[in-house]
């Protein structure tokens, strides 16, 4: 062989490697993706692929919001910042534990917007871990004062989408709530502000969470313009409140989308943003599982409400749960109204794997438990009766493979790896945050 041919013949086989490497992905890519995005029209209200894509936080035309709170930049900043502020939580049982919980304790950006532990812990509650992992209660708490509730906190992730707030959907003056009116006494009486789930609910929220907002304590810890700048329209005695702040959180977290998440990138024309296992997990979640006949909102949430028979929070080790406790009837813990009982809202899917704890009493620890859960279609809930559970919610026979596929697409093509962005440098106090206790400012270096 002469030396010359030697770099032709490198030049034939890269050339073969090249057209071989072409045809291996490009063909099946655009077979698998038309196919798919017929399968995503289709599972759409509108058969549109738009119908999927997320706002971006700043396209405020394009974000759901209330009338009488409409969003500002001036509104979302502040909110991003109380939202993690621990100078507010002044209300706690014991004084060691003044100022040392926000609401991020609960609804962790790093665990997508849930806690890193089954229940959440924030007033009597000590540590955070990595995650949020290793908080526990603080020894010198009564179980009775802690602020942990009955259920598994909710991800807050594309909330804009949640018209009516909780497991039960029992805030928001409208949608599901329409004639519901007569049970709007007690924390629900906020429902008669005439305002969506998440602005009543948070006035609520910031007293069962133990914080408290008042001139002095907003100027104390340097919000005072802020809140001015927010809220002009408010006469001052009554800018500097717990329903102010409900709204600049609200209007934040609004704004809060898993934007990023490569099944977004998808929608938007990149094909190379999801995996061959990602898309064959996508056509089942789209078609053959039928996971969109529930989880069919923007964000994969919705507000219908379905009994799938899972286990509640008192049956595995947790603070302040009882059997008795209403919350485990779901829509029916509300409405009284037997025909609601067990019935869940269908909670959004981005972010699954970011922290443990799946379902509203945190029953199952991994996304495949989940999905064989879906699969098997029967309840494990012994109080739940098989005649309640959703008619929706039957056996898939899926093989290990397409479960394996399945979980493969939930597991990172709904993961935005970037939640970090919704979470500020600092907060006004300079104090630690998420959390301010001792051992989580250890955990979280700010000592
Ligand atoms: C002690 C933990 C804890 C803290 C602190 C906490 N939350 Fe929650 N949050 C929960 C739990 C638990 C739920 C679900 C309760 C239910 O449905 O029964 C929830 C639900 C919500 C929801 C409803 C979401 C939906 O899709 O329906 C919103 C909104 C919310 N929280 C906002 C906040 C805000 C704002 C704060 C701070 C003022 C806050 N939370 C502090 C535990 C917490
Ligand atoms: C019958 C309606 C229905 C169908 C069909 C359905 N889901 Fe759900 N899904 C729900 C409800 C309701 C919940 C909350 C149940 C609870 O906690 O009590 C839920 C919870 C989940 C959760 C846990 C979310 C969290 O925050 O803990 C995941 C993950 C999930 N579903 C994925 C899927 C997948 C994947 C499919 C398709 C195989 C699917 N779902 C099909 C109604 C449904």
């Amino acid at each position: 062989m002469t030396m010359s041919k030697i770099p032709f013949i490198v030049l034939i086989t890269a050339l073969l490697i090249i057209t071989a490497c072409t045809k291996m992905s490009m063909v099946p890519v655009d077979e698998l993706d038309s196919t798919l995005k017929q399968m995503v029209r289709n599972a759409a209200e509108d058969n549109t692929l738009e119908y999927w894509v997320l706002p971006e936080s700043d396209d405020y035309n394009s974000i759901p919001q209330e009338i009488k709170n409409p969003l500002t930049d001036e509104k979302v900043a502040l909110g991003k910042l109380l939202f993690f502020e621990t100078a507010f939580g002044t209300e706690a049982a014991a004084v060691e534990n003044i100022g040392t919980f926000s609401c991020a304790t609960c609804h962790l950006p790093s665990a997508g917007f849930r806690p890193g532990s089954a229940q959440g812990i924030a007033d009597g509650g000590v540590g955070f871990g990595i995650n949020g992992e290793e908080r526990v209660k603080n020894v010198n708490y009564e179980e009775g004062e802690m602020d942990v509730q009955g259920a598994r906190p909710l991800s807050l992730l594309s909330v804009a989408f949640v018209e009516n707030t909780m497991w039960n959907g029992s805030f928001g003056s409208f949608g599901v709530n329409e004639g519901t009116e007569d049970l709007w006494v007690g924390v629900l009486g906020f429902n008669n502000l005439g305002v969506q789930g998440m602005e009543a609910q948070n006035i609520d929220g910031i007293h069962t969470h133990k914080m408290h907002y008042d001139e002095e304590a907003v100027e104390l810890n340097g919000y005072k313009d802020l809140f001015d700048q927010a809220f002009p329209d408010f006469p001052e005695t009554n800018r500097y409140s717990d329903t102010t702040a409900s709204f600049a959180l609200s209007a934040y977290l609004r704004t809060v989308f898993p934007s990023k998440a490569p099944f977004q990138d998808w929608l938007k024309g990149d094909p190379f943003a999801m995996t061959d296992e990602e898309k064959a997990g996508a056509m089942l979640f789209f078609g053959k599982a039928a996971c969109t006949s529930c989880h069919n909102g923007p964000g994969f949430s919705s507000l219908e409400f379905h009994a799938l028979g899972v286990n509640d929070m008192y049956q595995r080790p947790s603070f302040r749960t009882s059997a008795a406790d209403l919350r485990n009837l779901g829509r029916g813990g509300f409405t009284g109204n037997p025909a609601d009982n067990y019935k869940f809202k269908v909670p959004q899917l981005y972010n699954m794997r970011d922290t443990e704890f799946y379902f509203h009493g945190a029953s199952h620890t991994s996304i495949k438990s989940v999905v064989e859960y879906f699969n098997e279609g029967i309840g494990e809930n012994p109080n739940v009766p098989a005649e309640q559970l959703s008619e929706k919610y039957n056996p898939l026979f899926l093989s290990e493979e397409e479960i394996n596929q399945l979980t493969a697409f939930l597991d990172n093509a709904l993961r935005d790896p970037d939640l970090l962005r919704y979470q500020p440098e600092e907060v006004l106090s300079g104090n630690c945050f998420p959390n301010g206790d001792f051992q989580s400012q250890i955990d979280l270096g700010c000592q």
